[in-house]
């Protein structure tokens, strides 16, 4: 028995962010993002019932051998829920639209694409256990924690939190009580730095475990889930604006405190945020910055902002991006089946 499935699935950007486990692929703390638009990874799920199942994975057309370990340990991983799946062979091909080196979150939206296809199978294998998405989110996990958020389209929740009714550590849910005003968010991605980071995402939520400040920043980040929850109610964008930057600022300080540290962060990057910061104060809006665990930059505004993100950009941040290089996105409506 032979099939394929094509799916689409876009990366996001966490407000509360998710650093720091307990436990396998269990956040420590509650999570939200913003899904993107623009920033996606299209993956197609080749099976083949075999004797001798086999993984091959083709990046942008060409094998990939880099890739095929975390994908190998993923199907492992479901293979324990799902055991039918050590009778296939898989041949993966996956691409993305921004480069994969550039510190975007391509695991988010690659995790998720590859967890889809993975539940469209399950589906066609008559085997899904749970509903599909609940499932798709719950695989994504297992790949990249922050691939459980990339299911779903506008903010979407993960990790237990008394205040948001349904949430849990296994799957991630959309979170649709929001303000008109953040239907239509831009994040400008400014690109710091294109190369490689130099410590990995699994690395930096492993320096948690035994960081001085873990227990305060679990703690913390649970009452920010509780604030960015009225915030996104009531629209106000002040409090966004103060909530977002703590949350990015408080990632790294963890990052620059953990022993052994490090810094993602690069000059241009500082220079970026300083000039996000004092160009707010002068000209009266709401753009404002947050952070990945990467030196890039994500610029949020309100849709109100276009025009004067577009002036800040040409005219100062342009040229303190590699090559004045950067993205243009909005908050998207999730993933689509091809
Ligand atoms: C800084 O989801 O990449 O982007 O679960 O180990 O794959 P793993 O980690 P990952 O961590 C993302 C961390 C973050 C914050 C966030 O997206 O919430």
């Amino acid at each position: 028995m032979k099939g394929s499935v094509k799916w689409q699935s876009p990366s996001n950007i966490a407000l509360v962010k998710y650093w720091g486990k307990k436990g396998f692929q269990i956040p420590a703390n509650a999570s939200i993002s913003f899904t993107l638009s623009n920033c996606h990874t299209t993956t197609e799920l080749k099976w083949t019932k075999s004797d001798s199942p086999e993984l091959t994975v083709f990046l942008d057309g060409h094998e990939n051998a880099a890739f095929k370990p975390k994908v190998a340990a993923y199907f492992e991983k479901i293979a324990q829920d799902y055991p039918i799946i050590k009778e296939y062979a898989f041949e993966i091909h996956t691409s993305n639209t921004f480069p994969h080196s550039s510190g975007i979150a391509s695991s988010a939206s690659g995790m998720s694409a590859l967890a889809l296809c993975t539940c469209s199978l399950l589906e066609t294998l008559d085997v899904l256990q749970k509903p599909f998405f609940e499932e798709a989110s719950n695989l994504a996990r297992i790949g990249s924690g922050s691939a459980s958020r990339s299911v779903y389209g506008g903010l979407v929740e993960w990790g237990q939190h008394p205040d948001y009714a349904g949430s849990s550590d296994l799957f991630a849910v959309p979170y649709s009580d929001v303000h008109p005003v953040f239907h239509t968010y831009q994040d400008t991605i400014l690109l710091v730095h294109e190369g490689q980071k130099s410590v990995s995402s699994s690395v930096g939520h492993g320096l948690l475990d035994n960081h001085p400040f873990s227990d305060k920043r679990f703690e913390i980040a649970q009452q920010n889930m509780s604030k960015l929850k009225q915030i996104l109610s009531n629209g106000d964008l002040d409090s966004f604006v103060e909530l977002i930057e703590s949350e990015a600022l408080m990632l790294h300080g963890l990052m620059m405190t953990s022993s052994p540290s490090f810094i993602l962060m690069l000059p241009n990057t500082l220079a970026i945020i300083q000039k996000i910061q004092h160009f707010r104060k002068q000209n009266d809006c709401h753009i404002a910055f947050t952070l990945d665990a990467g030196a890039n930059v994500h610029m949020l505004y309100p849709e109100k902002d276009v025009d004067k993100a577009r002036r800040l950009i040409d005219n100062e941040l342009a040229a303190l991006c590699a090559n004045g290089q950067y993205i243009c996105d909005t908050v998207g409506t999730g993933p689509t089946k091809l």
